[in-house]
């Protein structure tokens, strides 16, 4: 065979997807398995969506459309935009493409050229490292600690920033971690942002699931830092649709004319079925959000009550998205049939084999001293897999 892409050799696979599809074939096996591995909600896409792509089927709406995403949607997303996240941008701001993470990819490969650096906070979400070598610039992490509930400011960013910084990426509320950055941070990084002239990618697509006093604010609402931010989002988290893959970027006119050529000659525009069912879910009845959300706050509230009395696990209360990412730090050193546990991927192994319970270790995080666990289940099973683990956990000697 010719030889391959060496790109790829550099790149990792998702270990989220690998170990969903590993919990997946062993409960084809006939195995017990519970997983919590997936970042997917799993709850329905709302009836009404799924409506309105049905007459988009039957009423033959099934042709390419724009590449850039129809106007109607690009539209009410940059409504959305505008009333929910008080930015100043109209329909000619705002790229739909397939997945948010699409449109994060198509942010990398418009602003990046070879060698410049990206700042990435750690714990950070997978992807967000490999989508920043596969566009040959240089990820460059910043490490947050528990004790500030995960996150930073400016001034943390300051000793990484280098002439060849070219953005950094925030993502709040986080995955794995649920850390939620403040207005002032947020103001904090603009101002970095604006005098050392690089961008801010601000991935905010869960920015609907937030708990307690916290309130999402979008970095690009600042009219100073407007040109210096690109915001993604998408319908996965918020409205239950991570199969239908539609994501959204807003930016300023000439970075989306620039994405949408990457677009134009790589994938198009997105499905147009998804388009219709999407502009039902940014435009219609938005009573299906806070009921998932208050659903998601349940869950978050039953669980840490039985993970705090875990002993060898401490946690922090997540103030958004759906994942628990504890430190599993005092494990380590602990034994089971002669052998020890080391890191965070002999723990999630562990926990698979002796609990039954699929969770993705940290190490794919960035943080191999933490295990992610995603609640966004049923409470039966999540009661069922957090005494599963409680119960592991007390066997290890
Ligand atoms: C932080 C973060 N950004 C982006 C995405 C991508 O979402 P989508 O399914 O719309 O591509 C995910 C999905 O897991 C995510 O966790």
């Amino acid at each position: 065979m010719p030889s391959l892409s060496k790109k790829i050799d550099r790149i990792e696979e998702s270990q989220t997807i690998a170990i969903t599809s590993l919990a997946r074939k062993l409960r084809a096996e006939g195995k017990d398995i519970i997983s919590l591995s997936a970042g997917e909600p799993d709850f329905p896409t709302p009836e009404n969506v799924k409506l309105a792509a049905i007459n988009a089927i039957q009423n033959d709406f099934t042709k390419y459309t724009q590449n850039e995403g129809t106007p109607e949607l690009r539209e009410a997303v940059a409504e959305k935009f505008r009333n929910d996240n008080h930015l100043n941008v109209k329909a000619a701001n705002i790229l739909i493409s397939s997945g948010g993470k699409h449109s994060i990819f198509n942010a990398l490969q418009t602003i990046c050229n070879p060698d410049d650096e990206v700042i990435i906070p750690a714990p950070y979400w997978v992807s967000f490292p490999e989508m920043v070598k596969l566009v040959d610039a240089v990820p460059v992490i910043l490490p947050t600690k528990e004790e500030r509930g995960f996150t930073f400011t400016a001034e943390d960013m300051k000793p990484l920033l280098s002439r060849k910084t070219k953005a950094i990426i925030v993502n709040s509320p986080s995955n794995p971690t649920g850390s939620v950055l403040d207005e002032e941070t947020l103001r904090g990084i603009a101002q970095l942002a604006n005098d050392n002239d690089f961008f801010i990618i601000s991935d905010e697509i869960y920015e609907k699931i937030i708990y307690d006093g916290h309130k999402h604010f979008s970095v690009g609402s600042i009219p100073e830092a407007q040109d210096k931010v690109i915001t993604t989002g998408g319908v996965s988290k918020a409205y239950s649709m991570t199969g239908w893959r539609i994501g959204f970027m807003a930016a300023n006119e000439e970075i989306i004319n620039r994405a949408a050529k990457i677009q134009s000659q790589v994938t198009s525009n997105p499905s147009s079925i998804s388009q219709a069912a999407a502009l039902e879910a940014v435009r219609g009845t938005q009573s299906e959000i806070e009921k998932m959300r208050l659903a998601f706050q349940r869950r978050r509230d039953m669980i840490i009550e039985k993970l705090v009395k875990i002993d060898g696990l401490t946690v922090t209360n997540p103030g958004g998205a759906f994942y628990f990412f504890p430190s599993v730090k005092s494990l380590f050193g602990r034994k089971y049939d002669g052998q020890t546990l080391k890191n965070s991927i002999d723990v999630t192994h562990y926990l698979l084999a002796e609990a039954r319970v699929a969770l993705v270790p940290g190490a794919a995080f960035g943080s191999d001293e933490h295990i992610r666990i995603s609640y966004a289940y049923s409470e039966k099973e999540l009661t069922e897999a957090i005494d599963r683990i409680a119960s592991a956990i007390s066997r290890l000697r």
